[in-house]
């Protein structure tokens, strides 16, 4: 047991329909952090799960006609199954619904009650009478109604428990402002802006109606709701006031917490809050990365646009996928997810960058040295030193960009190695000091120099794509110890009189235009499928119902007197004083322009944030509330409430429609 503890925690997954690429990033970014660290010497928990309780659970169990847990058994086993597939080292996978995590909940709640920071009053929210739930605004679907049985919902009150959140707003605000606890800290002001400085409301801890759910102990016909449940995971998982395990004191606080940014909240506030509340430390990091996007739009099922992960793992190795979407997502910023892109990066980066440099590197070996190097080597240090030097120092650059969470950089570091030996080869032409036995020593120390490059590149990048580097290390000859942690710092460590043994193309050349116009046919069918899906859903014959009447009919010409443009929302901020409107910056390709919009009864500023929207660019400016509005923002008119059109992120600002 090493004295260097690391604990770091995915969100705990929702296993309410199966694991799609979208979820794959949080977990592979965490496993090959938790697999550098274990390299390092760190004794690693590693944790993830799923969080199994709510009424939406509830609901597909029983559309299902099975048990909920009987439902979530199910699809635990095809996360689990993914995770195998993806080669993910957890050290522990909990489930909300195990007896350990259910008692430390219960125990948490009536702590937390008994010290006065949960009170009973009433929740108030929009509720759908058959289906016998409360929605919030935003869960509802485009037409305000309830986003299960789509009919209309009505305003009502329940009894309900909840936290007071405003005691711990000082140390919220100095844990996001002041400390390294929030990546990227960029974040930190929209948070204390948007939440701390308006006033944090006490969030609602327990439901009546959630019949799917931790009861609460002293009181069993509420149960617990969501967050105290979900976010608890990361304690009772350490044997947190349970007998289950006894890794809290050694383990927490936890080094990083992982999450995609729709959770963001909930980490950077809520869970300090309750750590506060209970007197426990705060985690070191709370790593925030944006969403993996197709089409700009967040990669789900509902949208019918993912590709199964299974299906493009099969087709390209789980380490090209792995590698993939390392590559492309920067921490704090949306990675668009593009069969294109993820053919090209495989073709260029695997197939083109490393594969052909460890084959072209043995294949040289076994040509000129029957594959064992001879002792004599002659340097030149002219041509050897700048790679030398490269190789040797790529460790500590790699340290430091997985310590930041920054893997796309670190991958990035280790590719430049990769791409200076291949230059290297080029500068050093071995075909043509093979041509010279005189040359022998020095082709012998060339091949040495990029079997070393291939050894540090690939002992570091083993993290990241686990199961190909171990076929390299048996193509150039590399015993575990040559590729240990400690040798990534070394340049000189295979023997000098090294074997290697030529072995399969590690990452073959894809076809491109034949993959991309297989996986677009894949996609189609499964839009096609979630569509229909979709469409049996809203049975109901509602078709032209409550819709305004169509406007008379009008010539092109004056349809092309409105000029629309697509712009997108530079910033966002609501107007003091109005409940309705908010103020907008847009970019418009052209400049900026702000606009003023009634429409922050439905969008929060955050909402609308980098988003791309339709303007009406040549109305004439008004005043609204006093502010200037130069144009107006298209929405949709969906029974009483307002949706904004978003369009497409790739669309340049200034675009016109017509
Ligand atoms: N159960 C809660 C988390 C509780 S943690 C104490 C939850 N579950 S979730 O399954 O809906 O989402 C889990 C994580 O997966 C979130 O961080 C979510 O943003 C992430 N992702 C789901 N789809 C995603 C993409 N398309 N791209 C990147 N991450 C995405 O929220």
């Amino acid at each position: 047991m090493s004295e260097k503890k690391f604990f770091i925690t995915t969100p705990i997954y929702y296993p309410s329909g199966d694991p799609h690429i979208g979820h794959c990033y949080t977990t592979v970014a965490c496993d090959s952090i938790a697999r550098y660290k274990r390299m390092q010497g760190y004794d690693v928990i590693f944790l993830t799960g799923t969080d199994e309780h709510g009424q939406k659970i509830q609901q597909k169990a029983a559309e299902k006609g099975v048990t909920p847990k009987e439902y979530v058994d199910g699809i635990v086993e095809n996360f689990k199954n993914l995770w195998s597939y993806m080669n993910i080292s957890y050290d522990r996978y909990i489930r909300t619904t195990d007896d350990y995590h259910i008692k430390t909940v219960q125990t948490i709640f009536k702590t937390l009650y008994d010290k006065g920071y949960i009170y009973k009053g009433e929740y108030t929210g929009k509720y759908c009478t058959p289906c016998e739930s409360f929605w919030t605004q935003s869960q509802l679907d485009e037409n305000g109604c309830c986003p299960e049985c789509h009919r209309a919902v009505t305003e009502a009150k329940e009894e309900a428990y909840f936290m007071k959140m405003s005691p711990f707003a000082d140390r919220l605000e100095k844990l996001l402002m002041e400390t390294d606890y929030l990546r990227p800290k960029t974040r930190a002001a929209e948070l204390v802006n948007n939440f701390i400085k308006p006033g944090l409301e006490d969030l609602c801890v327990s439901r009546t109606n959630v019949k799917w759910g931790i009861p609460v102990s002293f009181d069993e016909k509420h149960t617990v709701y969501v967050w105290i449940d979900a976010l608890t995971n990361y304690i009772s998982a350490l044997g947190y006031l349970n007998d289950e395990y006894n890794d809290f004191d050694s383990f927490w606080p936890a080094d990083i917490h992982m999450v995609a940014k729709d959770i963001m909240r909930f980490h950077a506030l809520i869970w300090p809050a309750i750590l506060m509340a209970l007197e426990l430390p705060l985690p070191k990091h709370l790593a925030v990365h944006g969403w993996i996007t197709f089409n700009g739009q967040k990669m789900s099922k509902s949208l019918g646009n993912v590709v199964d992960p299974m299906i493009l793992g099969e087709r390209y190795g789980a380490d090209a996928i792995r590698y993939h979407i390392l590559r492309e997502m920067a921490l704090g910023s949306d990675s668009s997810f593009s069969n294109e892109i993820m053919i090209n990066r495989i073709n260029s980066d695997l197939a083109n960058g490393l594969g052909n440099l460890v084959s072209r590197t043995v294949t040289m070996a076994e040509k000129y040295f029957g594959g064992t190097l001879p002792e004599e080597k002659t340097a030149d240090p002219a041509l050897d030193k700048e790679l030398i030097s490269m190789a040797e120092g790529l460790r500590d650059r790699v340290d430091e960009y997985v310590e930041n969470t920054a893997l796309n950089l670190a991958l990035a570091e280790i590719f430049k190695l990769i791409s200076r030996a291949n230059k290297y080869i080029d500068e050093t032409a071995p075909w043509i000091l093979a041509k010279d036995e005189a040359n022998k020593p020095r082709l012998a120390c060339v091949l040495y120099n990029l079997l070393e490059s291939i050894r540090i590149s690939t002992s570091l990048l083993s993290a990241f794509m686990p199961s190909s580097m171990p076929k390299v290390w048996a193509q150039i000859g590399a015993s575990a110890e040559d590729v240990s942690y400690e040798n990534a710092a070394k340049f000189g460590v295979l023997p000098a009189n090294v074997t290697v043994c030529r072995g399969e193309n590690l990452f073959p050349r894809i076809d491109a235009e034949k993959e991309i116009d297989a996986l677009n046919a894949i996609i189609s069918e499964q839009a096609a499928k979630a569509q229909a899906a979709a469409q049996a859903a809203q049975s109901d014959d509602r078709d032209g119902a409550g819709l305004e009447p169509l406007a008379d009919m009008i010539g092109i010409d004056d349809f092309f007197k409105s000029d629309l443009r697509v712009a997108e929302v530079i910033s966002c901020e609501r107007i003091p004083k109005s409940k309705k409107l908010l103020r907008l910056m847009l970019s418009d390709g052209f400049g900026e322009r702000q606009v003023v919009s009634g429409i922050a009864k439905w969008y929060a500023p955050e909402d609308l944030i980098g988003k791309k929207i339709i303007l009406v660019a040549n109305l004439t400016p008004a005043k609204l509330c006093g502010v200037e509005s130069q144009g107006m923002i298209v929405a949709a008119s969906v029974g009483e409430d307002a949706r904004v059109i978003f369009v497409d992120k790739d669309i340049p600002n200034g675009s016109k429609l017509g």
